[in-house]
């Protein structure tokens, strides 16, 4: 029964020579100088952090690296996913020339997923590649997009279309610092958490149901086991399949529809993990109505979905163009939608044949 404790503060992602770790603990921030000195890295290195951080935490981070004797050259972008891109890499890389960082100096990023996407890419391509430091602000970032090595820049004709796999040399968490997080981010975050419940691990998803009110005001006792829960779930799948080429595709539960609701809204309505959310309820009713999922699983769902303050519609949108978006998601496989379905808690599969029919009528069900 997972009870809050069990995970280790510093897990291993297992990749062979890829391998790293991941330090979970509240307040360790302060000790990231140290950290990236024992895992043999420096004396030089690049901080990416955004403005809005940084105003929060570049004070605390730079003297935690000066006082571990690296000399770091700090890059404040501006907030915003429109700043993921090539243009904005194209001046890091100008910094850390400048900076003259070699091949053992580290990329640091300090943000959310925008700012470990941005700066993850910059260091898998800068001399070829250097290492790479995440760590994580966000809840989403912190269960998700620090760990498993998938970095990227978006394009004008989509998001994340440039990028690559490159595993970070190390991962540090401090779950303290989701204290200035906004209440709407930290909510978007807690789907992906529910995601991992829903895919792998039942007895979370029981822990989640038991404790969310607790995690929605940030009890450390109750967010640091459930970061390190995803944070070991995420290694196991990725250790298995770290390029999706299988499992790791059950990563993408809520992703089909929910992509699909962000680009008809422009990215402007939804945050990633609002989305998320009414994407796996799209999937679980699709799974229900195949009858690989039981009623009473999916009510379980969608209740927690609730109680955690997640929307559970999209009022208003074509269910028609939601459709037509998701043909055009670059996970398609030759053509056949992957729909990652729930079949029971804990347990999910990947299904290539969900009848369009049945596709729209969960849209259908989904905007009213
Ligand atoms: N690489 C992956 O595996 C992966 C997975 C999921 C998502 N992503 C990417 O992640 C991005 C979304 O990440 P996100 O949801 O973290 O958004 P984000 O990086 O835009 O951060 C959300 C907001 O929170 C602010 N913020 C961050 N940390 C803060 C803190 N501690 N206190 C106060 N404010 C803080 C940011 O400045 C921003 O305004 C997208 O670009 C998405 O494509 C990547």
């Amino acid at each position: 029964m997972f009870e809050g404790k069990p995970e280790p503060q510093c897990l291993e992602v297992e990749l062979g020579p890829r391998s790293y770790p991941v330090y979970i603990r509240a307040g360790c921030l302060k000790h990231l100088g140290k950290l990236i000195i024992q895992a043999g890295l420096g004396p030089k290195g690049l901080l990416v952090t955004n403005t809005t951080v940084a105003d929060y935490y570049a004070t605390l981070t730079q003297s935690s690296l000066e006082q571990a004797g690296l000399q770091v050259r700090s890059v404040a972008i501006p907030d915003g996913e429109a700043y993921k891109n090539l243009e904005w890499a194209s001046r890091l890389y100008d910094a850390a020339l400048e900076a003259q960082l070699d091949r053992r100096s580290p990329v640091i990023a300090l943000g959310g997923g925008v700012i470990g996407d941005l700066a993850g890419f910059v260091a898998a391509t800068y001399l070829r590649g250097v290492p790479l430091v995440q760590v994580p602000t966000t809840l989403l970032a912190q269960v998700d997009s620090s760990v498993g090595g998938k970095v990227a820049v978006n394009h004008i004709q989509g998001k994340n279309l440039i990028g690559s796999f490159y595993q970070p040399s190390l991962v540090v968490i401090d779950p303290h610092i989701l204290k200035t997080l906004p209440a709407r981010e930290l909510i978007a975050g807690l789907a992906e958490v529910i995601k991992y419940g829903v895919i792998w691990d039942a007895e979370f998803f029981a822990f989640l149901e038991e404790k969310v009110e607790k995690a929605l005001v940030l009890s450390m006792e109750v967010i640091e086991p459930i970061i390190a829960r995803c944070c070991a779930i995420k290694a196991e799948i990725v250790k298995l399949d770290e390029r999706e080429e299988g499992i790791r595709t059950l990563l993408n539960f809520g992703h089909t529809v929910g992509h699909a609701v962000e680009t008809l809204t422009h990215y402007q309505v939804y945050r990633h993990g609002e989305a998320v959310a009414l994407g796996m309820l799209a999937a679980g009713w699709i799974a229900l109505e195949l009858g690989r999922w039981s009623l009473s699983e999916f009510q379980r769902l969608r209740e927690l979905l609730q109680r955690t303050g997640l929307p559970l519609h999209v009022p208003g949108a074509d269910p028609r163009k939601l459709q037509e978006l998701m043909v055009h998601d670059k996970k398609n496989l030759q053509g056949a939608l992957r729909w990652v379905l729930p079949r029971s808690l804990g347990q999910a599969e990947i299904n290539r044949q969900v009848p369009e029919e049945l596709v729209r009528r969960a849209l259908e069900k989904l905007v009213s």
